[in-house]
C-alpha cells in the first residue's frame, strides 16, 4: 500500500500525513495557514525534530503567501513567521530552519519557497547517510549478530523522511542482514513507539517487539539487546541529548549492561549555541494526556515531553557527516 506523502508542498499549500490519527487511519491534513500549521505542530499531528525542521521551512513559504494575500505588514509577518519557529521549544530543527529561510524574505517568495523545499529535499539523503554510517558503527561495535536493537519513540519516514534516524540505522542493519529484531518503546504517554515506530516496521517487514517503557531498563539488564539505538531533538555543544522522555533511563541501562547506546541525528539538530543539556529548554505538556483516561478527575500530572541525557551516557553520536565519540569530554 502506497502511503500519502508524509510532508509536501502542493499549490501554495502545505500536505501532511496526520500522524495523530497512524496506525488506524491514513488521513491527509490541507494546511493553508499560519493557524492550522501551528496547530499541527503542537497537536503532533506533524511531529518528530527533522521534520519539523521541514515543516517549519515549509511554514515561512505559507506565511509570506497568506501575508501577501492578506495584506499583512512586516511585523506581522515576523509575529506570524515567529509564532511558527516557538510552536514547539525542545526541537532546535525547528526555530532553525525557520530562521534561516525567513532570511530570504527580502529576497522574494520565489527564493523562500526555493530554500524550503531544499530543505524538504535534502532530508532523504541526509537520512541514507545517517542511517548506513550508523549501522557500520554498530556492526563494528557488536559484530555481525544477527543484532537485537532497542529504541524508543519513532525516528523513521515519519519524523525525518527518507530511512529515518534511529530507525534509518536499523533498516540499513536490516537490508545487511545483520538485524534479529527491534524492541520498540510504547512511549507514553503518546505512544509513538506502538503506534507509528510499529506501523513503519510492520511496511518494512522488520521483525519487532513492543514493550512497556518501564519493562525496557530491565529487559536491557536481561541481556535482550546488543543495542540501543534512538534519535534527538537537540545535542548541546558538550554533547548533552535531548531526546523523547524515557531515552535517559534507556542510557542508565545500557551503561550498566555494558552495550553501546547510540544517538542518530542530522547536524541541524546539533546546538553549538546551548553549552549543555541544562540550557536545553525542556517542552511540558497538558497533565491529560497522562492523567486522561485512567486517573481521577483533577489529578495533578508532570508531563515533560523530553529528557537530557549526559554526554558521558552516549557511546556515539552519529551524523550525515560524521561518528562523534567522546564529544568533547
Ligand atoms: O514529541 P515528538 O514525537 O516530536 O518527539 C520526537 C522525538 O523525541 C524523536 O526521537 C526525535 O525528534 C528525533 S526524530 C528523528
Amino acid at each position: 500500500m502506497d502511503n500519502p506523502d508524509v510532508l509536501a508542498w502542493r499549490d501554495g499549500h502545505i500536505e501532511a500525513l496526520d500522524q495523530t490519527a497512524l496506525p488506524h487511519q491514513v488521513r491527509v491534513l490541507r494546511i493553508d495557514t499560519v493557524d492550522r500549521l501551528v496547530q499541527a505542530i503542537t497537536s503532533l499531528a506533524i511531529r518528530g525534530a527533522p521534520l519539523l525542521g521541514a515543516a517549519g521551512a515549509l511554514g515561512v513559504a505559507l506565511a509570506a503567501r497568506q501575508g501577501q494575500a492578506e495584506g499583512w505588514d512586516d511585523a506581522r509577518l515576523d509575529a506570524e513567521i515567529g509564532r511558527i519557529a516557538a510552536a514547539r521549544p525542545t526541537a532546535v530543527n525547528l526555530s532553525r530552519e525557520v530562521k534561516a529561510v525567513a532570511a530570504l524574505i527580502p529576497d522574494g517568495t520565489q527564493a523562500v519557497e526555493a530554500a524550503a523545499l531544499a530543505v524538504l529535499q535534502s532530508a532523504a539523503e541526509v537520512s541514507h547517510q545517517i542511517s548506513l554510517r550508523g549501522a557500520a558503527y554498530l556492526v563494528e561495535a557488536c559484530g555481525r549478530g544477527p543484532l537485537r536493537v532497542h529504541t524508543h519513540c519513532n525516528t523513521g519516514s515519519l519524523a525525518c523522511l527518507g530511512w529515518g534516524t534511529a530507525l534509518g540505522v536499523i533498516r540499513a542493519l536490516h537490508a545487511d542482514g545483520a538485524l534479529s529484531h527491534v524492541i520498540v518503546d510504547e512511549t507514553r504517554p503518546l505512544l509513538q513507539g506502538a503506534r507509528l515506530t510499529c506501523w513503519e516496521l510492520d511496511q518494512l517487514g522488520i521483525e519487532h517487539r513492543l514493550v512497556s517503557d518501564g519493562a525496557a531498563p530491565f529487559l536491557i539488564s536481561q541481556g535482550l539487546a546488543d543495542a540501543v539505538v534512538v534519535g534527538a531533538d537537540r545535542i548541546a555543544a558538550n554533547g548533552d541529548v535531548a531526546n523523547k522522555i524515557g531515552t535517559y533511563g534507556l542510557a542508565l541501562a545500557a551503561r550498566k549492561a555494558g552495550i553501546p547506546f547510540l544517538v542518530a541525528a542530522p547536524e541541524s539538530t546539533i546546538d553549538e549555541a546551548t553549552a549543555a543539556g541544562a540550557a536545553i529548554p525542556l517542552e511540558q505538556r497538558a497533565a491529560e494526556e497522562i492523567t486522561v483516561p485512567a486517573a481521577p478527575v483533577g489529578t495533578k500530572a508532570l508531563n515533560f515531553a523530553f529528557d537530557i541525557t549526559p554526554a558521558d551516557l552516549v557511546s556515539a553520536i552519529v551524523t550525515e557527516k560524521r561518528l562523534i565519540q567522546n564529544f568533547r569530554r
